[in-house]
């Protein structure tokens, strides 16, 4: 017996070993961290439960049956995060650099079938080189097979991708249909194809950073939702949003013991607003301080940064945050910021995640660019995912709300549960001086004239009461109640029942 134990030692040994010494040296050289590696810093000590580890690919083509690594270049398993169940599987890009066979792929498979029918997170760790070239066919039916369960399981339990090393092809695509795709700097890309195909195919002269670094993905692509300076960091970050995150779309939103006072007052925010409307000022110091002990898990943070989303805690329990950013183009919203918060949106609702939305937008960017580039499908997103949202809506408007944007940014006439506006609140179809010199535009020659007639309009409408006598807003509230009315709104909401007409799905302005 000693002998057959010691042989799956060996055999064991042999598998943990993925593409040997040399090839796991190299990825320490690059600054990067091995498949196995990365999943003991991802998951709770001795949590992981390996699968497959024997499992081989079965190519004879191009001399690969003399080539089996065990493992066939992906590690699968689950385990927990602060003793909640995941299921995770992370490219071995030290055999056949990660890339995807057929067995590979049913080893993908399989995890995720389990994550989907066992209801828990699926976290992808990708650091691979594609479809695997020497199975041809196998490998590309393989990827659809993965692609299948990616959207069948896409809105019932989180499926998150951590992009740690060079990405290509099938590694790329399977990424882009799961929520929440992350990057490593210097060390992660991400391309359909890569820097050589390129120069072949278009004559362009660009290298993988420039090509599909985090930097482009996180900036101008928005391909990726963040990224950090290394796999400890990346890992470790990934754990954290575990912990904000419902396992599935039927269980109920973490909910972990606060130590920070519901009810807590914060005295700052009544000077928060600067006297001189146009003057702007940090919303995230309004969020930081309405949430738990200032903890706030920002999504997209380098991308349309006239519009903030992420994830933080009210009375120790989840939500989402979305808030307009005066600090940047003022608030304003773009097709960019729509498209970036309608998505983020979708994905509370989804996950039955509270939405808070703090408002203070000008309206919608004027332009050509913006108008040729679609922007009133762009915000017809965002417009369409807040109305559509069933899960518990607080809106608190801080300052400006004008126009369309008004009614977008999770309007009572959206089914927002609780509209609460600051007295510094301004609700109107356009700021003043442009609204006067509309109405008025045979005065516009006069600058007294038209100087009375935008007090008149700041008069009637810089303030949030008109608003408040039609019902559109159901309290004013004081700056530094915010936290602990927010709270009492959440609680009371706790138990919110509220159903679409039923629809196979819906046709949302793509
Ligand atoms: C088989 C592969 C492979 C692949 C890499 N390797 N990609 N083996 N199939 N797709 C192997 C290499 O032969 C090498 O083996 C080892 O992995 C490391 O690769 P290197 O090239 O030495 O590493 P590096 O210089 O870091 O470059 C990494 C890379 C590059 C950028 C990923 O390898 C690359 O461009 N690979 C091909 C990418 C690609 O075009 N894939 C197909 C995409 S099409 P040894 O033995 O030397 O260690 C696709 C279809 C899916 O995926 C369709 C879905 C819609």
């Amino acid at each position: 017996m000693q002998e057959i134990l010691a042989k799956l030692e060996l055999r064991r040994a042999e598998a943990r070993a993925g593409g040997g010494e040399k090839r796991s040296k190299a990825q320490h050289a690059r600054g990067k961290l091995t498949a196995r590696e990365r999943i003991d810093l991802l998951l709770d000590e001795d949590s992981f439960e390996e699968f497959d580890m024997f499992v081989e690919h079965r190519s004879t083509d191009f001399g690969m049956e003399k080539s089996k690594i065990p493992g066939d270049g992906v590690v699968t398993g689950w385990g927990t995060v602060n003793g909640r169940v995941v299921y995770v599987f992370a490219k071995d890009f030290t055999v056949f650099g990660g890339s995807l066979s057929e067995s590979h792929a049913r080893k993908i498979t399989k995890i995720q079938d389990m994550a989907l029918q066992n209801r828990a997170p699926i976290i992808g760790l990708f650091d691979a080189g594609g479809a695997r070239i020497q199975e041809g066919v196998n490998a590309l039916g393989g990827y659809g097979e993965v692609f299948q369960r990616n959207v069948l399981a896409s809105g019932v339990i989180p499926q998150i991708s951590v992009i740690m090393g060079p990405c290509a092809g099938g590694d790329v695509y399977s990424p882009a249909m799961t929520d929440f795709i992350f990057m490593v700097r210097d060390t992660s890309y991400m391309f359909v194809t890569g820097p050589d195909v390129v120069k072949t195919v278009t004559n362009e002269t660009v290298t993988a950073e420039e090509l599909g670094g985090a930097l482009v993905h996180t900036t101008r692509s928005s391909i990726a939702d963040k990224a950090f300076d290394n796999d400890v960091e990346a890992l470790l970050q990934m754990r954290r949003l575990i912990d904000f995150l419902p396992a599935s779309n039927t269980d109920p939103i973490p909910e972990i013991p606060s130590f920070d006072d519901a009810g807590r007052m914060e005295a700052s925010l009544d000077t928060l607003i600067p006297a001189n409307p146009n003057q702007p000022y940090d919303m995230k110091e309004l969020i930081l301080k309405i949430a738990d002990e200032g903890d706030f898990f920002e999504i997209q943070e380098a991308h349309a940064k006239n519009i903030i989303v992420g994830f933080a805690r009210l009375a120790g329990r989840t939500i989402g945050i979305v808030a307009n950013q005066p600090l940047v183009l003022a608030g304003v919203l773009d097709s960019d910021a729509g498209r970036k918060a309608a998505r983020f949106v979708r994905f509370c609702d989804c996950f039955n995640i509270p939405i808070v939305t703090f408002v203070d937008v000008p309206g919608f960017l004027p332009g050509t660019a913006q108008e040729y580039g679609g922007l009133i499908k762009h915000g017809a997103k965002l417009l369409f995912a807040f109305a559509e949202a069933t899960v518990p809506k607080i809106t608190v408007i801080t300052r400006k709300a004008y126009g369309g944007a008004y009614v977008v940014m999770s309007s009572k006439h959206l089914r927002a549960d609780l509209n609460y506006a600051w007295p510094s609140a301004e609700i109107a179809v356009m700021g003043s001086r442009g609204a006067a010199e509309i109405i008025y535009r045979s005065e516009l020659g006069d600058k007294d004239k038209i100087a009375a007639r935008v007090k008149d309009y700041e008069d009637r409408f810089a303030n949030p009461f008109v608003a408040a006598e039609r019902g559109f807003l159901d309290e004013i509230i004081m700056p530094h109640s915010t936290r602990k009315r927010i709270a009492r709104a959440l609680d009371m909401l706790r138990h919110k029942e509220l159903n679409n007409p039923w629809k196979k799905h819906d046709n949302i302005p793509l």
